[in-house]
């Protein structure tokens, strides 16, 4: 399957997602003509997001995204960006990229959008707070929070089994050598942002929820469900705690779901804005 389609797919899911207060809230604290950098910025349809709400039309916009393929999608479907915002694509590791950029370019305002709960939040937050001036905003949406809900049930013990395995493989990932994700990140963001001495000014759930309409689901949803479930077999296939047939023939099911127009898909996650503290010394290194 393809990543960058999913993304594409998964935009509209997003906007029914987003917590509108925090959205609002992180409308009403831009500064004039900002200076955005966005990390896993993946096809950029969180910046094509804040301009066609008319929250940006200048300053200047830096994504970064470690895939390639991300990155030139995303100068594709930008190239037509007002030309008073100036656009900057990378194609990096954002922790490469901000040991590259060490302290010397700070933005105002810094988004991840669904990619905490991919890190190692204790450890990627210093290095994230790095790239932004010393008060600068952040907004960290689609924090994944412990609950994966699909209907209707084929085996409620079965469903709940493969549910906790599937969030184990989150908490357990490695990438790069490196811890990589957590499958109660947004629950864990309270405390851990508060550790970095953050001010969180709006908080909110921003739960995935995706249903066919008259067994139709809308724009490209069905896509971004095969997706979902294709993710699922490949997290968990060859897991010893599961039996292979059994799972083989559950994953099928759901997809076979998707095509009938019958699986519902539910996501919690959790959406913060908040402000790093205006002191340098106050951000832990
Ligand atoms: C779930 S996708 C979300 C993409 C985009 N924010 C969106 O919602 O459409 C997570 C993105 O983070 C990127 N990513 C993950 N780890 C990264 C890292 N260490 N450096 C840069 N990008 C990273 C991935 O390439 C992917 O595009």
């Amino acid at each position: 399957m393809d990543f960058p389609r999913y993304l594409a797919a998964k935009k509209t899911v997003d906007e029914r997602a987003i917590n509108k207060e925090v959205w609002q809230a992180l409308r009403d604290h831009l500064p004039p003509a900002p200076v955005i950098i966005e990390v896993g910025a993946g096809i950029g349809t969180m910046v094509e997001r804040l301009v066609e709400q008319g929250f940006i039309w200048q300053g200047r916009y830096t994504a970064v995204d470690h895939h390639p393929a991300n990155i030139a999608m995303a100068r594709q479907r930008l190239a037509h960006l007002p030309p008073a915002l100036r656009l900057e694509l990378v194609a990096d590791d954002l922790f490469a990229f901000a040991r590259r950029t060490d302290g010397r370019n700070r933005w105002d305002v810094l988004i991840a959008h669904a990619v905490l709960d991919l890190l190692d939040i204790p450890s990627a937050l210093p290095v994230l707070f790095s790239l932004l001036k010393p008060g600068g905003l952040f907004y960290f949406s689609l924090n994944f929070d412990g609950a994966t809900i699909l209907e209707p049930a084929i085996d409620p013990a079965f469903d709940a089994l493969v549910q906790q395995l599937y969030h184990r493989t989150m908490d357990e990932r490695v990438v790069g050598g490196r811890p990589s994700g957590d499958s109660r990140s947004g629950r864990h963001l309270f405390t851990q942002l508060k550790n970095q001495g953050a001010d969180i000014v709006a908080v909110g759930s921003s739960d995935w929820v995706v249903w066919a309409r008259h067994g139709c689901y809308p724009a490209d949803e069905a896509y971004f469900l095969h997706f979902i479930i294709n993710t699922m077999h490949k997290a968990l296939q060859g897991h010893t705690e599961l039996d292979t047939t059994q799972f083989d023939q559950w994953i099928a099911q759901r997809h076979a779901q998707i095509e009938r127009g019958e699986l519902v898909y539910i996501a919690h996650q959790l959406d913060f804005l908040g402000r790093i503290p205006s002191t340098e010394t106050a951000v832990a290194k």
